[in-house]
């Protein structure tokens, strides 16, 4: 298992599409468990290839909540076969903007065709939190992040305190390096 670094906004690399895996294969497979790992750790409920540098279409999931048992699901190749047309605002974060949350509205209820772990096609169902997480997971294998669903001004404002955050840690990267 590994720890991987995940890419924090703005950059490049989060506003890009991301390519589809041929077959599930061992390395992805591993992939998806130092993902899944990653996550825990952050700690999150998702998290997208391409938050970690890998530009394929490979998503992780724990939607389950605080002291229930986990339900960890590994995904590749996701596609949502069905949407309700009934839309819920919930309140979105992501690992790749830290400590940014905002209400984003997205269909209640999705049908999702996956690849898992063992390269076996299934298909699941998913509401309430589970269908937020996946859709948010999914929207960063075309580049999306949840703040393009917000309004512009909003938007802008989170891009700059992030923009800010990271100047001040390379400002002190720097200064721990010269001080050492
Ligand atoms: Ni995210």
């Amino acid at each position: 298992m590994a720890m991987l670094d995940i890419i924090t906004a703005p950059d490049p690399r989060l506003k890009k599409k991301a390519q589809p895996v041929d077959r599930v294969d061992a390395a992805t497979a591993k992939l998806m468990t130092d993902m899944l790992e990653t996550m825990y750790a952050a700690p999150g409920v998702g998290l997208a290839a391409p938050q970690v540098g890998v530009l394929k279409r490979i998503i992780v999931v724990d939607a389950a909540g605080e002291g229930a048992d986990p339900k960890p699901m590994k995904m590749a190749n996701p596609e949502v076969i069905w949407a309700s047309e009934e839309t819920k605002l919930h309140e979105e974060g992501c690992l790749s903007l830290p400590e940014e949350y905002e209400p984003v509205e997205r269909p209640d209820k999705i049908k999702v065709r996956y690849v898992d772990e063992n390269n076996e096609l299934r298909t699941i169902e998913a509401d309430g939190l589970l269908a937020v997480v996946i859709q948010h997971e999914m929207d960063h294998l075309e580049g999306t992040l949840f703040v393009d669903h917000i309004s512009t001004l909003k938007r802008n404002m989170i891009l700059r305190r992030l923009t800010k955050a990271k100047k001040l840690e390379k400002g002190n990267k720097r200064h721990a390096l010269e001080s050492a």
